[in-house]
């Protein structure tokens, strides 16, 4: 093969802002990895899945749905709407689904931001905010994380403009695992508008175990307040990129306009109905993670003692500018961790023998 996927001289027919974005570096493999090292196989605790496979009747429903896969999916969602309504006790009306929740962000910042308009959120938060407002045109205003790694939402509040049109709360915070307790949520969306919309994206809600992190779908009598919720954690289906949102009816209608058509799969609402009957299953794995969460945690405050705790289904270690090294210590004993460059080291809590395998290469490099 002759192409270089390169023009000489190079041409410019893309957005110049975007050379700004970092580009997609995929997480490294483990197979690739496991090959190098000569292990058997290598663990891989990058990206925040849950390790116990897809949950019982997800492939067959999946499988049976695909069958018709030469029609487009139901592009209402419709059975699928009905069913996480009725699970969650709201109408469907008040629903959107997406290509993950990921997606759903996306898609509620350009229902709500014009050019110029503010997304403001706390930082270090979830990596694809800021690149969301980037593509989007909005501005991103960033608070960043209080002492304890977690959001100050008394700045938030204060980093409010009139050009703020939505306000992003990440409980629990990715990658930190720190969670905003009621009380302090209640007070923030007091001191913000109604005119400003701010989205609780829960996407690790089914590992919160601290009974005074509030659930997101208590404020839907603020019509302000949008939960965005994923099934690619708890619910198995990272794979099948499908996540919803629950909000006012006007907003979810609004995110349903803009949202890429036929974008939620057959393949996705299959697996999603089938997962949903399964909610008995899901709560007794994270019930498993929690614990694990929890060992792994105190087992890591030996070496670095202000480990966050943690409301997710990872860690955070604050390891600064040890981070880095952190990664490809682990890396070298099999085991694929997140490092964020100068700023700490996520770790997802897999099953208790990758966990083991994690602790004994956080040991050697830490120790
Ligand atoms: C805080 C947060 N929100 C949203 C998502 C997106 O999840 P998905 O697009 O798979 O639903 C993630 C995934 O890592 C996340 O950490």
């Amino acid at each position: 093969m002759t192409d270089t996927g390169r023009h000489e001289p190079p041409l410019r027919l893309t957005r110049a802002d975007l050379d700004a974005l970092p580009n997609y570096v995929p997480g490294r493999s483990p197979a690739d990895l496991a090959r190098e090292l000569g292990l058997p196989e290598a663990i891989k605790l990058a990206s925040n899945e849950v390790p116990y496979g897809p949950l019982p009747g997800v492939v067959e429903a999946v499988a049976e749905a695909v069958a018709g896969s030469h029609r487009y999916p139901d592009m209402g969602v419709v059975a699928l709407r009905q069913a996480l309504a009725e699970r969650h006790g709201v109408h469907p009306d008040r629903i959107a689904t997406g290509c993950g929740s990921v997606a759903l962000a996306e898609h509620l910042v350009r229902a709500t931001c014009l050019p110029g308009d503010e997304l403001l959120y706390s930082w270090r938060s979830f990596e694809a905010y800021p690149i969301i407002a980037a593509t989007s045109g909005a501005t991103s205003v960033r608070v960043p994380n209080d002492a304890g790694h977690g959001h100050d939402l008394q700045a938030m509040a204060a980093a409010v403009t009139d050009r703020t049109r939505m306000v992003l709360v990440c409980n629990p915070n990715n990658p930190t695992g720190t969670a905003v307790r009621k009380a302090e949520l209640d007070r923030f969306l007091d001191a913000v508008g109604e005119d400003v919309l701010v989205v609780i994206d829960e996407a690790y809600r089914e590992f919160v175990t601290d009974a005074e992190v509030p659930d997101g779908l208590t404020y839907l009598d603020r019509p302000n307040v949008v939960v965005l919720r994923t099934l690619s954690k708890a619910w198995g289906l990272a794979g099948l990129r499908i996540g919803f949102l629950v909000a006012a009816p006007e907003v979810a209608a609004a995110v349903r306009k803009v949202v890429t058509p036929f974008s939620t799969s057959m393949a996705a609402q299959a697996g999603a109905l089938a997962a949903l009957a399964q909610a008995d299953e899901v709560q007794r794995r994270c019930a498993l993670v929690v614990a694990e969460r929890d060992r792994v945690t105190e087992a890591l405050r030996k070496f670095v003692p202000d480990v966050p705790a943690s409301q997710a289904n990872f860690v955070w270690l604050p390891l600064g500018d040890r981070a880095v090294g952190f990664g490809k210590a682990c890396e070298a004993r099999g085991v694929i961790v997140r490092p964020f460059p100068g700023d700490g080291v996520r770790v997802t809590i897999g099953t208790p023998a990758e966990n083991d395998a994690f602790l004994a290469a956080a040991e050697s490099a830490l120790a």
